[in-house]
C-alpha cells in the first residue's frame, strides 16, 4: 500500500470532482489518499511521508495560463512542500476552447521538475469534471500506480 497525496484547486468544482474520482479508483486499489483542497492546505512540509503528490487545478487565463486562484496561491509556496525527489504527477479540468488546454498541468510539472521532483507520467487533461472519462481516468491512475 502506498500513501498517496492529492491536492486540487478548483473553482466550480470541476477538478474537485475529477480529484475524487481519481481518489476513488486509487483507494479501491488499495491505497491510502489524503486529498487537500489548496483553499486551506498549508504547503509547509505538507508531501513529507508519502510516496506520492498528485497535484490538480484548472486555470482561467484567455491567452495566458492563470493558475486557480487558490491554488496558485497554495503553489507559490511549492518549494516550501517538501517535493524534492517526490514522485508527483499532475492533472485539470479544463475547457478545449482555450488556447491553453489545461495548461495548470505544464505549470505544475516544470515547477515540480524544477524543484527536484520526479514526473511519474504524463499529466491527465479532463474536459469538465470528468464525467464520463473512465478510460482515460483509469489510464492515468494505472500510469500513477505504474510509477509508484
Ligand atoms: C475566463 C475563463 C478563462 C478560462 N481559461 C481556461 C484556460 O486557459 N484553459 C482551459 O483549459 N480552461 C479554461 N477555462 C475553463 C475552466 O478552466 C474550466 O471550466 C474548468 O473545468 C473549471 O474547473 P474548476 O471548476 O475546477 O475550476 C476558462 C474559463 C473561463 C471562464
Amino acid at each position: 500500500m502506498s500513501k498517496i497525496l492529492m491536492v486540487f484547486g478548483s473553482e466550480t468544482g470541476n477538478t474537485e470532482n475529477l480529484a475524487h474520482l481519481i481518489e476513488k479508483r486509487l483507494a479501491d486499489a488499495g491505497h491510502s489518499v489524503t486529498v487537500e483542497n489548496a483553499a486551506s492546505a498549508k504547503a509547509e512540509n505538507l508531501a513529507e511521508g508519502y510516496d506520492a503528490v498528485l497535484l490538480g487545478a484548472s486555470c482561467w487565463g484567455d491567452d495566458s495560463i492563470e493558475l486557480q486562484a487558490d491554488f496558485d496561491t497554495f503553489f507559490a509556496q511549492a518549494d516550501k512542500m517538501g517535493l524534492s525527489g517526490k514522485k508527483v504527477a499532475a492533472f485539470a479540468s479544463g475547457d478545449q476552447s482555450y488556447q491553453y488546454f489545461c495548461g495548470a498541468v505544464d505549470v505544475v510539472e516544470e515547477k515540480a521538475k524544477e524543484l527536484g521532483a520526479e514526473i511519474i507520467t504524463e499529466g491527465l487533461r479532463i474536459e469538465g469534471d470528468g464525467a464520463g472519462e473512465d478510460v482515460a481516468i483509469g489510464n492515468y491512475v494505472s500510469a500513477v500506480l505504474a510509477g509508484l
